[in-house]
């Protein structure tokens, strides 16, 4: 991943939806990795589903903050997405892990994806941008 990615200009983009997320990150559970996750998925009209990042002993069971926000937004019935917002503390902005991509890609398309860190951090990056050659129902 390019720096591209990583190099945030200190002005948010949507506020709201940030906010959102930061609001979300104080409730990660996440204490084997430290690493506090919040995001927030905004509907097409305007609706936003929070999720943060639940960690277990077992650790591959850990559940990203990306996807708890996707299957509460989903499991609610919202079937259109425009907008993410991932924010964390950390030094370089968060973009999301691969799985979460894959299951981005899937079910919101090319939404436009907030990066926030608490340090003073801002990027925002299209999915397709980050997700550049998927494979989705297209290829089957
Ligand atoms: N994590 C997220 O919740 N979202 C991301 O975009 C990156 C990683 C979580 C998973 C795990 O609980 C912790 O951050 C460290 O990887």
């Amino acid at each position: 991943m390019s720096a591209r990615c990583f190099n945030g200009s200190s002005t948010p983009m949507n506020p709201e939806l940030i906010a959102k997320a930061t609001e979300a990150r104080e409730r990660a559970i996440a204490p084997y990795s430290a690493f506090k996750v919040g995001a927030a998925l905004e509907t097409r009209d305007g609706r936003m589903y929070t999720g943060c990042n639940i960690e277990n002993a077992s650790y591959g069971l850990s559940i990203c903050a990306e996807r708890v926000a996707l299957w509460k937004a989903l499991s609610e019935g919202a079937r259109e997405f425009r907008e993410l917002a991932i924010v964390t503390d950390a030094e370089r902005l968060t973009c999301p892990c691969g799985p979460c991509r894959q299951l981005l890609w899937e079910y919101c398309g090319d939404i436009t994806i907030h990066m926030h860190s608490l340090k003073g951090l801002n990027n925002e990056q299209r999915l397709a941008a980050l997700f550049p050659f998927p494979f989705d129902n297209r290829s089957l």
